[in-house]
């Protein structure tokens, strides 16, 4: 195998590898894979910021500081329940299948394939879990709404019962388009699914449901469905006068987009080419 040929993730493993041969560790397979999930990504993502050219660097700069806020935001969270990430209970992402069934079923694949937060993040998708019960006076809420300069909220229900055009509508929020600034939702009651693209342009389901608050960056491709259960209702949150415009694929033409793909994606080719 050529230089040229390695993968992002053969670079990982074998840096580790050799990272933990030089402490003469007796290491197996998982613990390199557990050495790069907690020690190694984090370093990776510097590194990568430093590959960009100057304006994709600070678009990075941005999407890095905002993950650090979300780790710092659950770290504070999550003391004193062995680690584990709440946000799991309330946000899950799995690949999905190519099949034309109802687009308010799961539609995993076969063996099911999830995607965990971490990975979303990379894609510049953030998360949160909220206490949608208490939203009014809930302290993290008003945390992130001041970091971010969110100043608009509104909430949206979506059901038959209370949406005009209930089909068209959903038949239209299913399109796959991009905004030019962040889509910003937090469900406070009920569940539904962003549908959002992988760097390789694969279909990346994630399932939000009552306390669960996602960012889509702006510039990524995305689509919205309910589930089978029909009924959600969503923090609309935005910076500044709100602009819900979608623009339906193909517009890559767009600053928003070429953006996007300098911060998040571009950055993986960025990986493979220094391998
Ligand atoms: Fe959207």
């Amino acid at each position: 195998m050529g230089l040229m040929e390695i993968s992002a993730k053969d670079l990982r493993r074998r840096t580790v590898r050799r990272f933990l041969e030089d402490l003469g560790s007796k290491s197996g397979v998982e613990n390199i894979e557990t050495a790069i999930k907690h020690m190694y990504a984090p370093d990776l993502k510097i590194w990568i910021g430093y590959t960009c050219r100057s304006r994709g660097f600070l678009v990075f700069q941005r999407s890095f500081k905002a993950q650090q806020f979300v780790s710092s935001f659950h770290s504070n969270q999550f003391m004193g329940s062995a680690c584990k990430d709440e946000r799991e209970e309330v946000i899950q992402a799995w690949y999905m299948d190519d099949s034309n069934e109802d687009q308010r079923l799961p539609h995993h694949r076969e063996p099911k394939e999830f995607v965990s937060l971490d990975k979303l993040a990379e894609l510049g998708v953030l998360s949160w879990r909220l206490d949608a019960d208490n939203y009014e006076t809930d302290e993290g809420l008003k945390k992130i709404r001041e970091a971010r300069g969110y100043s608009y909220m509104d909430f949206c229900d979506i059901c038959p019962e209370k949406l005009p055009n209930y089909e068209e509508k959903i038949k239209s929020f299913f399109e796959e388009h991009l905004h030019t600034d962040e889509e910003i939702r937090y469900c406070v009651a009920g569940s539904g699914y962003f549908d959002v693209r992988d760097a390789k342009d694969g279909w990346i389901r994630v399932w939000v449901k009552k306390g669960g608050m996602i960012v889509l960056p702006a510039g990524i491709y995305h689509r919205f469905t309910l589930d089978t259960d029909n009924y959600i209702k969503a923090m609309r949150l935005f910076v500044g006068d709100p602009i819900w415009t979608p623009f339906n694929r193909p517009h890559d033409h767009l600053p928003a987009r070429k953006e996007y793909l300098e911060a998040f994606v571009e950055k993986g080719d960025a990986v493979d080419a220094a391998a």
